[in-house]
């Protein structure tokens, strides 16, 4: 007698909470191109807003959405501070739940964010989009691989300016801010180069909110020790008020990877490459926000998909929470 185990192979089902900037320039047409998934449900303030991304249907609120059994998987990208109230809702909905950057407000939300996603047998990752980008995931490997030796040096900016006067990100109760919009990618970049276990310190930060009620520029000097005793230091900057580059270097004992153009967490539209110890290897355009969408989706399908570890978002939430810290 065989036996057939049922696979699942239908697309998966995408509710789209909240249709900004994000889900409009970027997120919605990477799931309408992507294959195995579907936009198949969005809810906005503006229902017309929400009806622009063509979505299967659109809610007239994001609890519509959740309510809807046909949902798979919700994608949240509203203003920070709401975040973790809809991961919640959501993952209660029996949703799974892809969530912007940065996952919470706080190391214990976020924490708890993944406790109950466990708890509830749902998948759930922050949306930092980088960490799908293949240039990153080789960057990944190849420290994974000793290409550096033991990583000693890091050095990493995420900055930009023109926030428009009504945005979120000039709102501290909203989670605005520099370190929570675009500091976020340069710690990500560390911990994703580091074992689990590493532990980190943060010997000096400072903000400058120039006249904002937000830090528009943090910056932040990091220290780290791995399980085997290895240390290493970095610093980062994070700015709403310089001019648009993003870098990234790490040095090791025995070697060094730079990303040589100014796009290193954002590679999209055009080709990259990066210098391994001298070597130049190339990275065709890709949209890291398809893969994102797609890796997530087989994951949930059991397709052998790829997601960053829950440990990754809480270390970058407890590395934020420390620099707040130190900064203020
Ligand atoms: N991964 C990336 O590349 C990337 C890039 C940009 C932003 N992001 C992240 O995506 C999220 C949204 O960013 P965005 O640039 O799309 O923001 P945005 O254009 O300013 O949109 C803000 C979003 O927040 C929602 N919202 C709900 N209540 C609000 C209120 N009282 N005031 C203002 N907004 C409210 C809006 O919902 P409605 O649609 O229902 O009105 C809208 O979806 C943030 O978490 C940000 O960090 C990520």
């Amino acid at each position: 007698m065989t036996f057939h185990m049922e696979v699942d192979t239908s697309p998966v089902r995408w509710g789209f909470i909240g249709v900004g900037m994000l889900a409009q320039r970027a997120t919605a047409a990477a799931v309408h191109e992507g294959e195995g998934i579907e936009l198949f449900a969005a809810a906005a303030r503006d229902a017309q807003r929400a009806a622009t991304i063509n979505p299967g249907k659109v809610h007239a609120t994001y609890d519509d959405l959740l309510s809807d059994p046909e949902v798979d998987a919700v994608y949240i990208s509203l203003n920070n501070d709401a975040h973790f109230p809809y991961i919640e809702a959501s993952l209660h909905a029996g949703k799974h739940v892809l969530c912007e950057k940065p996952m919470t407000m706080s190391a214990a939300d976020t924490t708890q964010a993944y406790a109950l996603a466990e708890e509830r047998g749902l998948l759930l990752s922050e949306a930092t989009w980088s960490l799908w980008s293949p240039r990153m995931r080789r960057i990944n490997q190849l420290v994974a691989q000793g290409a550096v030796g033991s990583p000693r040096n890091y050095l990493s900016t995420f900055t930009f300016s023109g926030i428009p006067e009504d945005n979120y990100r000039l709102a501290p109760e909203q989670g605005g801010g520099a370190l929570f919009d675009v500091g976020i990618y340069p710690l990500h970049g560390i911990v994703a180069l580091l074992p689990e276990e590493t532990l980190y310190s943060v010997t000096s930060a400072s903000a400058d909110n120039a006249g904002y009620r937000v830090d528009m520029t943090t910056k932040a000097q990091i220290s780290w020790e791995t399980p085997d005793g290895n240390r290493g230091s970095g610093a980062i900057v994070a700015s709403f008020d310089m001019h648009p580059s993003q870098r990234f270097m790490i040095k090791g004992t025995d070697g060094e990877i730079s990303i040589p153009d100014d796009q290193s967490f954002t590679q999209w539209h055009e080709a990259g490459d990066l210098i391994v110890n001298g070597a130049v290897e190339s990275f065709p355009a890709v949209n890291p926000y398809r893969l994102m969408f797609e890796q997530f989706s087989k994951c949930i399908r059991n397709q052998g998909g790829w997601v960053p570890g829950p440990w990754q978002s809480i270390r970058v939430a407890e590395i934020v929470e420390e620099i707040q810290a130190r900064a203020n």
